[in-house]
Formats: structure tokens, C-alpha cells, sequence
């Protein structure tokens, strides 16, 4: 098996994970520093999330040199001694790749804008104004507003998905798509062990551009519905797989919003494009049609559950899943996916018992292994991001008030997930010595790693427990994939099953006791059991399975609980 299925990979924000030069943002010998404690939770490959030269209009996601570090961050010296004491301990590089668009500060497009004629002219995606000037059509970027922006020196208008300062790349031109690949070449003699594929789904555009029907009081029409997964898509992936991929032992994972778990057999698998793809449904259940924070579709976990494995039996066969339930772009799960205000600290042993037992790869999100939790600003000027200032302007047109507008932020806002890493209960969290670039979270005094780590019944400890059980139960590597108490209104259940080990695992998501039929754990024995051990005297976690196994054998599991029962490991 690929050593990109046995790991555990995790996923970091450098800016919001150490700094290590009293700047406020995080850098690279802060990640360096860490290596150890990460190399403690079991990872054994890092995605990174872009560290090029950007102007930072969008956290780096608009980048300006493919093969450089930002001065922010460090040195290519410093990224140097970071590949190789990664490699030192067994940890792979995944480096994020932004091939949809760059920043508009990069040399091709500061080229292609210059004029309409110049070796790169055709290195983006120019058209002309209607007679009326306007843009050529009515499509609205993800982060809000129109997707085009007008250019004076080539009187025409240039497409961005995203926002105005990252325009699209034209991925018909062959000479684009070469750059490209030389670029992850380039991370490639670096020794990267994999990468991360941006927006990935967004490359190819429809051969029209027509108007779309208005989805919202601003006129506009959803970029997304209009680009996402366009015909033709796959011949642009399968090139760049076999200029990219093919024959190394690393892998790709594409972010796939747009593709459900019917395109996966060609997204995924030996005739696929990727090793992986994020397939989104179950982190935007909220919005499946259409995304206005302040209009979440209401879901349970049944809806949940659907989905979940709607998208795993798609790779039954072929393929293979990231298995992820928050990143630094959606909501942390403690907030998502369990009722509002819920016991967080339990909720976080839920998604934890989910991220590490299904069938896949867990892609662990920074602050995860900790219990880290949403922020909840009260003014719009007080975030950063990008996405949660035109989502809280389109909520304002689509009709709702300030005070709705900013709820909606307060619950979907990217920035809950970029808040500074939790190191310990000093000033600013230990993750630096002055002013962050995004406040911490207040909860950092009672939550954070160097608490956790002296505490046996803390999040991390238990993550720690769930990582050990994985890493020794091949069960939970290899094993298949069987659902149980499907109908079940609160529990998600699962049987992973493997050269004659069963596994069940179990998961509480609501906040009321739960009763199933035990029948189910017959001939097993428990492994582990998110409940804190709380009373259990001398935190004897054997002690604390035996006491918490009399009220499951009973068939009750506890309001927002999980459970990993076991065929018993005699060797
Ligand atoms: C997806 C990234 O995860 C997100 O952070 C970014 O803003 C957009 N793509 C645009 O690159």
C-alpha cells in the first residue's frame, strides 16, 4: 500500500502557526521548530499552504513567483533546512499549487496586461465590453462582485474566479500549462512529496460565456455553477498528470469543488487524474445550490451521514478519499457539524474519532489535535478575510440586516480557522512575541498545546490515543467500509473490516443520549472511548474503558460520544 494512504497529513497555515522573528505573522523556522510535535501526532507529510512571494491579498493564494518564498516567511534557505529536517523525520513536504490564476503582480500577467500584443497577451482570459462598455457577462467571483475587471491599456476586460487581484490563467494555451509544470518541477527536485492542487476544478472555462439567470439581489450569477467542472477538464488533468505525477512516489490531491461523488471515478483511481480529491459535499451541506451565509440550508445527521457515504462507496472500488472535516477555509468542526453551543471539548473527540476511522487519508487541520474553536467578531471591520467581507456585503443585498449579516460571518468566516496556533497560556498564545496578524482566540488560556500535553484527559491526549490505535490496527488502514444503523437519527456507525478483524466504530452527533441495540459490539471489546475520564481515580485509561462499556453494553451511548470497539488483538 502507498505510504500516502498509511500517514496522516497535516494540514498548516504558516502564517498562523509560529513566529519565530517578532513579526506577527508566522514563518518557516517557526514550522521548523515544531517538527518535533508534529512528528508526536504521527504525521507524516505536511501540506503547506502557499509560502510563494505574493502581494498577500489573499494569504498567498495569489502568487507572484511560483518558485520563491515570501520574505515573510523566511529564506529559500530556510525552506531548504525545512525539507531536510522534515526529511530527518520522515516527514513529506506537500506543497499548495495555484494553477487557476496568480496574483496580478506576477511578471506574466503585469506582461499580458501591458498590451494586446505580447508574448504572454494570451496568458490570461481578455475579452471585450458589450457596446455598452459593461463586462462581458453577468458572472459574480466567489469572493463577490463582478469576475471581470476592465484593463485600460487593453481595453478589455480580464476574468478572475476570485478576487480582482487574481486573475485566471488560460489553461488552452500550451505554453501556460508548460510553465506551469516546470514550476512543480521545480518543488518536485526539492524533494516535495506531494502537492495540493488549488481551485483545480475551476481551470477549464465553458467555450461560451453567456449570462446566467440572477441568483441575488446584486444582479450577478454565481461564477461556480456557470465553470465549475466544465467539459473537457479531464484532458487538461490527465496532461498534467503525466507531467507531474506519473512514476514518482509522491501524491496529488486536487481541491474539487464542484465534482460529487459521481465524477469520482474519473477524478480518482488508476484511470483517474488524482490520489485524492476534496469532495466538498459534506462540509458545504449548507450550501448545495447556492452560498449566502445568512440562507444555510438546515441539515441533521442523517443528511450528513448521506453524504459521507454517498462519497466513500464512490471509491469502493477504485480510488481513495482525504478523509477532512474542516481546513483553513470552513468553519472549525467543533462548530460545525454538532448542535449550536454545544460541550466543545466533546464535540472535538467526535470529529476527531471520525477524522481518524474512516476509510482514507485523515488530513489533520492545525489546532484539530487541540479542540480549537471558532472566534465570533462583532464588527465586520474586524476580520480579515476576504471571503466573510463579501459574503456580509451580499447578505446586505440580498435584503438582511447588519446584525443577520454579521451572524452569518460569525459562523462561516475563514478567519475562525486562521487564528494563531494555541501553544501555551502566555501572552498572545506563545505563538508570538507581539501583535498577531489576527487576534487569538480568547480560549487560549484554557485551551492550548502545552496544557493539553500535561494533562492525560485532555483533546490531544486522547488524539494521541486515536492516532496510537490507528497506527497499530491495521484494520483501520486496509479495512473495508460498511455502514450500520443507517436509519438512525443520531448515530453514525461504521464497520471497517480486515483480514478477519472487525472494527465498529460508533459516533453520537447530537447532544441527547442516544440508545442502539448492542447486539452490534457482540465478541468485542472496547479501544477507545471519547468520553473524558473525568472521575476514573488513578486515569487509568483501561479502568475508563471498563467503567464506560457497562452503559454501552446497555445500548446508551452519552450525548455527543463515539466509541471504537474491536475483535481482541490476542498476539
Ligand atoms: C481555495 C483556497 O483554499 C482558498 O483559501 C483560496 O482563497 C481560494 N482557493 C483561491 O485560491
Amino acid at each position: 500500500m502507498e505510504w500516502w494512504k498509511k500517514t496522516i497529513v497535516f494540514e498548516l497555515y504558516p502564517k498562523s502557526f509560529k513566529d519565530t522573528t517578532g513579526t506577527g505573522n508566522g514563518d518557516i523556522r517557526g514550522i521548523i521548530e515544531k517538527l518535533d510535535y508534529l512528528k508526536s501526532l504521527g504525521v507524516g507529510a505536511i501540506w503547506l499552504t502557499p509560502t510563494y512571494c505574493s502581494p498577500m491579498k489573499d494569504n498567498g493564494y495569489d502568487i507572484a513567483d511560483y518558485c520563491s518564498v515570501d520574505p515573510s516567511f523566511g529564506t529559500m534557505e530556510d525552506m531548504d533546512e525545512l525539507f531536510a529536517e522534515a526529511k530527518k523525520r520522515d516527514i513529506r513536504l506537500v506543497m499548495d499549487l495555484v494553477f487557476n490564476h496568480t496574483s496580478d503582480k506576477h511578471p506574466w500577467f503585469e506582461a499580458s496586461s501591458a498590451s494586446r500584443e505580447n508574448d504572454k497577451a494570451d496568458w490570461y482570459i481578455w475579452r471585450d465590453p458589450r457596446p455598452d462598455g459593461s463586462a462581458p457577462n453577468n458572472w459574480r467571483g466567489i469572493f463577490g462582485g463582478s469576475a471581470w475587471e476592465w484593463c485600460e491599456a487593453r481595453g478589455q476586460y480580464y476574468l478572475h474566479t476570485f478576487l480582482t487581484e487574481q486573475p485566471d490563467l488560460n489553461w488552452e494555451n500550451p505554453e501556460v500549462r508548460r510553465a506551469l509544470y516546470d514550476a512543480a518541477r521545480f518543488w518536485l527536485d526539492k524533494g516535495a512529496g506531494g502537492f495540493r492542487l488549488d481551485a483545480i476544478t475551476y481551470i477549464k472555462k465553458p467555450a461560451v460565456f453567456e449570462d446566467g439567470e440572477p441568483d441575488a439581489g446584486d444582479g450577478l450569477t454565481g461564477i461556480h455553477n456557470a465553470t465549475a467542472n466544465t467539459a473537457g477538464i479531464l484532458d487538461f488533468l490527465h496532461e498534467m498528470r503525466d507531467n507531474i505525477r506519473a512514476g514518482r512516489d509522491i501524491f496529488m490531491v486536487g481541491e474539487a469543488n464542484g465534482v460529487g461523488p459521481q465524477d469520482l471515478h474519473d477524478w480518482v483511481g488508476s484511470h483517474g487524474v488524482f490520489d485524492m480529491v476534496f469532495e466538498f459535499s459534506h462540509i458545504g451541506l449548507e450550501f448545495r445550490d447556492y452560498e449566502n451565509w445568512c440562507r444555510p440550508q438546515a441539515w441533521g445527521p442523517k443528511e450528513l451521514k448521506r453524504v459521507l457515504v454517498d462519497s466513500l462507496m464512490a471509491t469502493k472500488e477504485e480510488g481513495w478519499n482525504p478523509i477532512f472535516t474542516e481546513n483553513h477555509d470552513k468553519p472549525r468542526t467543533v462548530n460545525h457539524y454538532f448542535p449550536d453551543g454545544c460541550d466543545t471539548n466533546k464535540s472535538a473527540r467526535v470529529g476527531l474519532m471520525w477524522l481518524m476511522t474512516m476509510r482514507g487519508t485523515p488530513f489533520l487541520y492545525q489546532g484539530q489535535e487541540i479542540g480549537m474553536t471558532n472566534v465570533a467578531w462583532d464588527r465586520i471591520e474586524d476580520y480579515d478575510d476576504v471571503l466573510s467581507i463579501g459574503q456580509y456585503e451580499l447578505s446586505l443585498k440580498d435584503g438582511f440586516t447588519k446584525e443577520e449579516a454579521i451572524k452569518g460571518v460569525q459562523r462561516y468566516s475563514r478567519d475562525s480557522a486562521r487564528t494563531p496556533m494555541q501553544w501555551d497560556d502566555s501572552i498572545n498564545a506563545g505563538f508570538s512575541t507581539v501583535k498577531p496578524w489576527l487576534p487569538v482566540n480568547e480560549n487560549y488560556v484554557d485551551l492550548n498545546v502545552a496544557g493539553e500535553e500535561k494533562d492525560p484527559d485532555s483533546v490531544l491526549a486522547y488524539y494521541r490515543r486515536l492516532m496510537h490505535a490507528r497506527q497499530t490496527h491495521e484494520v483501520m488502514i486496509t479495512g473495508d467500509f460498511t455502514e450500520v444503523l443507517a436509519e438512525h437519527e443520531q448515530i453514525f456507525g461504521y464497520i471497517r473490516e480486515a483480514g478477519g478483524k472487525k472494527a465498529v466504530i460508533l459516533m453520537n452527533f447530537t447532544d441527547k443520549e442516544a440508545v442502539f441495540d448492542a447486539a452490534i459490539l457482540t465478541g468485542l471489546v472496547p479501544v477507545i472511548n471519547s468520553e473524558a475520564m473525568g472521575a476514573v481515580e488513578d486515569k487509568s485509561y483501561e479502568k475508563h474503558l471498563i467503567v464506560a462499556d457497562e452503559m454501552i453494553r446497555k445500548g446508551k451511548m452519552a450525548p455527543l460520544s463515539a466509541i471504537w470497539y474491536e475483535t481482541e488483538i490476542t498476539e
